[in-house]
């Protein structure tokens, strides 16, 4: 139980992240890399700008994964704690399975999600419509592959509809973003131990039951990273400075790229801005960094190289001459001298890609 005044978060942390695969096959979901910090750092740091400093984890996959890259967060200023489901309990159990630790009302998040919108001014809607849950919706061109919600002109919500049919009437394009604010009492309602989501679920139940919810709909930067397009965008987006994250890159700001140094850098090595260029990084004589480059701890760039739009885990080694171009390098991945890596390739941690091969989607 938290402290009177202290504002609580849970985030789902427990899925398999199957769209991201083979990415998380190796690393899960919520802590794999954007710009080289765990992905949750983003989301921790948000919700600490927020005055929130009490946060749960809800966990079921590679727990050991999120726990050695996030500790108790300590370094970013929150209390993190972690409940592990014996089974995956889906996203309405996972949340009651932390309940015993929350109390009051409460932020839950999914652990996918990167925004910069401004939670204190969800909080003030909560309070001043007396609503018990409220949830950040989303407006998107093409609703039609997620699930709608429904709100009157208040801003009340009166329902859910989950992915309409092409030519079913659609009277909203507003979606379930992910986050939501909850008076913690009503998680009683959800069964324990039990598979559920709270999305098909526990909202549906409240408005049912005429439960005040009502939807808050921000202009804020928003977007689920959990599909491979996706991961590679976020990043260049964070990189351009199209998301206000009160978290920057590690390292040195330099020429508009960040440098976290202890590594070596050749003379006639370019660092094209904006680029993210990892600690102990070795980068050879007359290689291109960037623009929009992500280059992995120990990593090593070799003679010649290219690297553009591309994102790079740790300890990649980039052969003599090898061009790799918008695609995303799982850790430890070796690419031969002069191998070509093309636009959207995923290669996963471990790869080894032959001296001149050519890759493409
Ligand atoms: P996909 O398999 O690619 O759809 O990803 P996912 O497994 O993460 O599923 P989805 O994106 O629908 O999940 C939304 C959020 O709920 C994510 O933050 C997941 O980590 C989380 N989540 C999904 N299932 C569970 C679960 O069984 N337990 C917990 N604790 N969290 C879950």
């Amino acid at each position: 139980m938290a402290g009177e005044g202290t504002l609580q978060a849970v985030i789902l942390a427990g899925g398999q992240g199957t769209r991201l695969r083979p990415l998380t096959l190796e690393r899960a979901k919520p802590v794999v890399p954007l710009l080289n910090r765990p992905f949750l750092a983003y989301q921790l740091a948000l919700l600490r700008s927020h005055g929130v400093s009490d946060v749960v984890l809800a966990c079921s996959y590679r727990v050991d994964d999120v726990r050695a890259a996030l500790g108790d967060a300590e370094h970013l200023g929150v209390r993190l704690r972690y409940v592990v489901e014996r089974e995956p309990l889906g996203t309405g159990g996972g949340v009651r399975n932390a309940s015993d630790l929350v109390s009051g009302t409460l932020f839950v998040m999914n652990g996918d999600i990167l925004t910069d919108a401004d939670l204190s001014a969800m909080r003030r809607l909560h309070e001043a419509r007396a609503s018990r849950t409220t949830i950040f919706l989303q407006p998107v061109p093409d609703p039609r592959q997620y699930g709608l919600v429904e709100t009157d002109e208040s801003g009340r919500l009166h329902g859910f509809r989950e992915k309409p049919t092409a030519d079913e009437e659609i009277g909203t394009n507003t979606i379930n973003a992910g986050i939501y604010l909850i008076d913690g009492p009503l998680l009683g309602r959800i069964p324990r131990e039990q598979a559920s989501s709270i999305e098909r679920e526990f909202f549906p139940a409240l408005i049912a039951d005429g439960i005040p919810c009502f939807g808050w709909c921000p202009t804020a930067y928003w977007r689920d990273i959990g599909t491979l397009s996706a991961y590679r965008a976020v990043q260049l987006d964070l990189l351009h400075g199209r998301v206000r994250m009160p978290l920057a890159p590690l390292g040195e700001r330099v020429a508009g790229s960040w440098i976290a140094g202890g590594g070596a850098v050749a003379a006639e090595a370019q660092i094209v801005a904006p680029s993210v260029v990892g600690a102990g990084v070795a980068l050879g004589p007359r290689c291109r960094v960037g623009p929009g480059a992500v280059v992995g701890d120990g990593s090593t760039i070799g003679p010649d190289a290219r690297v553009e739009g591309a994102i790079l885990w740790e300890r990649v080694e980039v052969g003599a001459g090898a061009v790799l171009q918008d695609c995303v390098i799982g850790a430890d991945v070796k690419i031969g001298a002069h191998a070509r890596v093309g636009p959207e390739v995923v290669l996963e941690s471990g790869a080894v890609v032959p001296e001149r091969a050519t890759l493409t989607r």
